[in-house]
């Protein structure tokens, strides 16, 4: 497109492939002005079903249920959810951003909404804050809220800052539990938007983005 003189940059027709596109930038293909937003960030309520990853030869994964732009700016998801668990899943372009809310030197809390198949209790809680041997390692302390216990069926919030390998659903497997239904309900301080609809997404707010670079000790570096 550039080769053919459709591509302008603040009115004037770019000639170069390399031309740096600054930042407030108009950018426009064929006389139309096009969203060029190097950097993205999305929330997506990522529905059951569907696999954590960019690209799968088989399955759904997370990007199949973005649209253009969105599908194809870079954004990669931060993080993992398990394919049966469903919840917030932030998506961005900005590689620094998604390196802090995962690094393990950094204490990022994650809230989940966890539905067992039978009581939990003080005993539970207290297992969870002290930090449960799992069969490869002990899970740094997280905490647990009941909201509800009966014989067969409890629910209850859970926070971890850790990110390993089905965590939520081994701790409770190591206190005799099995998950039979997992939902992600906020990372740090971003939570997931009640609008949304599993499957649905949306671009974070200022006011988000924000709060959520504040909250990795990085300078917020809007490309727009
Ligand atoms: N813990 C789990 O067990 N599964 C998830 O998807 C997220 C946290």
């Amino acid at each position: 497109m550039i080769q053919q003189g459709l591509v302008s940059v603040n009115g004037y027709t770019v000639r170069s492939v390399d031309h740096h596109v600054g930042k407030g930038s108009s950018v426009s293909i064929a006389q139309e002005q096009i969203d060029a937003r190097l950097i993205r960030h999305i929330m997506l309520n990522k529905p059951i079903g569907v696999l954590t990853a960019a690209v799968d030869r088989k399955q759904k994964t997370v990007l199949d249920l973005l649209p253009k732009p969105f599908s194809t700016c870079g954004c990669m998801p931060v993080g993992r959810l398990d394919k049966d668990t469903e919840g917030l899943l932030i998506l961005t372009t900005d590689g620094e951003l998604a390196h802090r809310l995962l690094s393990p030197k950094r204490t990022v809390w994650k809230c989940y909404l966890a539905v067992v198949d039978g009581p939990l209790s003080s005993e539970d809680q207290e297992a969870f804050e002290s930090g449960i041997p799992l069969s490869d390692m002990v899970a740094l302390p997280a905490r647990l809220e009941i909201i509800e216990s009966s014989p067969v069926c409890s629910s209850a919030h859970v926070w971890v800052h850790e990110g390993k390998f089905h965590q939520v659903r081994r701790m409770f497997s190591a206190r005799g539990r099995t998950v039979t239904s997992l939902k992600r309900l906020s990372v740090g301080p971003l939570k997931l938007d009640p609008d949304l609809k599993p499957g649905d997404y949306r671009e974070l707010t200022e006011q988000e983005l924000r709060l959520l670079y504040a909250s990795t000790g990085i300078e917020e570096s809007h490309d727009e």
